[in-house]
């Protein structure tokens, strides 16, 4: 079996690790991929989805899996490309992923299938914003379209507000695009990861991820800072709500509004004193949730994916152990604001009660070092059979990498559990 897999972060590394280790032992390809994915994965050699899809059906592969949501959404979409092409595809149509690419075409499809979610309005331009806004604290401000995760500011105050209105109506720091004003809501949030074949669902093992740059989640808001994963970390009550009340409603809407689905399915919730509600989707594993979830999943991921990609629900292929994993994620100086690269990154080969995943690096031949690369740059990762093993690992080994300038936060998996 030959599976490429499309994206070059640690998601993709972590993706195709377990594929890799499947017992069906595909041959894996990736898609841009970086020099880490490289040592598991032969890079394809396209520049643009149009020669994507050539190489691939040139290449006779036989699955395509979408890592990052971008593609999903390019030009006719990858998997709408992907489905012409005759290649089985594990991700969504473009029409469908728009429930990740469009904050209100998300808010619409949760409103019409009464799906629980924090009420919102959408505004073309300031005056209607802060109209909207109406000097009401905290708010939540959401760029429409895809902002690599930073199109969302939760605004304590006008001053803060006022802010990002000026990135997004006249610095246009995300491109053209309206804007949502939610509802601000409370409680402690969880990704969920749904399978989705057609009308079939597997709901995956649970994580929480830390999005805030500081200990205590505080200051700006980044692509995530680490991640804890456990089938423990939500209750069988709470997910059977969680499973009748959303996911279920989410899978029949779909059906419902003819939009197709094969792939992972996120969904971002917050579990508030009402009940647990959406506060966005993702049509595609979380980052860097999917780095913590995937040493914990057992069978064989290939052929459950490729089977889906197909049309065939088979959940029996995968399943996940009882452990917790803990993810911290090191990143470079001066994000989310910007990025540094080329710092040679010391301590990977001593890494031993964990694995990193590189997110953002690059091998530097000549000084047989790699560097960094990128706002996030590496996810170190363990597991135990307790939360306070799997941390207590995760931390010993992330503290053994470092490079300049290098960020991480200490209280992942400490904050926000009791
Ligand atoms: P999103 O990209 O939509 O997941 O939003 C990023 C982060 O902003 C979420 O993980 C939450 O911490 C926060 N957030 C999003 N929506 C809300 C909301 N309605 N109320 C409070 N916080 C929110
Ligand atoms: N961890 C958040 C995301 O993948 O969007």
């Amino acid at each position: 079996m030959k599976i490429a897999v499309i994206g070059k972060g640690g998601r993709e590394h972590a993706l195709i690790k377990a594929f890799k280790d499947s017992p069906s032992a595909p041959e894996m390809y990736c898609f841009p991929g970086s020099d880490a994915i490289n040592q598991l994965a032969t890079p394809i050699p396209a520049t643009d989805l149009a020669s994507l899809i050539q190489w691939m059906k040139e290449n006779q592969i036989d699955l395509c899996v979408a890592g990052e949501e971008s593609y999903l959404v390019k030009d006719n979409g990858l998997a709408n490309e992907c489905e012409a092409a005759g290649i089985p595809c594990w991700g969504p149509h473009k029409q469908s992923a728009q429930l990740e690419a469009s904050k209100e075409f998300a808010k619409e499809f949760l409103l019409r299938h009464n799906i629980p979610t924090g009420t919102a309005h959408v505004a073309a331009d300031l005056d209607e914003a802060r109209q909207f806004i109406a000097g009401k604290y905290p708010t939540v401000l959401k760029f429409d379209g895809l902002a690599a995760g930073k199109g969302v500011a939760v605004c304590m105050n006008e001053q803060e507000a006022e802010s990002f209105l000026s990135e997004v109506f006249t610095e246009k720091r995300f491109g053209d695009g309206r804007l949502l004003i939610e509802e601000f809501l409370t409680g402690p949030e969880v990704s969920i990861f749904g399978a989705l074949v057609d009308e079939n669902y597997l709901i995956l093992c649970p994580a929480r991820d830390y999005k805030r740059l500081g200990e205590g989640d505080l200051g700006p808001n980044t692509g995530g800072m680490g991640a804890v994963a456990s089938r423990q970390l939500v209750t069988p009550e709470l997910m059977d709500e969680i499973e009748k009340t959303i996911v279920a409603p989410t899978v029949a809407g779909l059906r419902a509004d003819g939009l197709p689905y094969r792939g992972f399915l996120y969904f971002g919730l917050m579990l508030t004193p009402e009940g647990p509600k959406v506060i966005e989707y993702n049509c595609r594993f979380g980052d860097p949730e999917c780095q913590a979830v995937m040493p914990l999943l057992q069978g064989d991921l290939a052929a459950f994916c490729l089977a889906g990609a197909q049309g065939k629900f088979e959940p029996s292929l995968i399943s996940f152990s009882d452990a917790w994993s803990v993810c911290c994620v090191l990143a470079s100086k001066g994000y989310p604001e910007s990025s540094h690269n080329g710092d040679a990154i010391s301590g990977l080969d001593s890494v031993e009660n964990g694995f990193v995943y590189h997110a953002g690096t690059t091998w530097n031949d000549e000084k047989g070092v790699y560097e960094t690369n990128g706002g996030r740059v590496l996810a170190v990762v363990a597991q135990g059979d307790s939360l306070a093993e799997a941390r207590q690992r995760a931390h010993m080994e992330a503290a053994k990498v470092d490079f300049d300038g290098s960020q991480r936060r200490k209280d992942i998996g400490f904050a926000s559990f009791a």
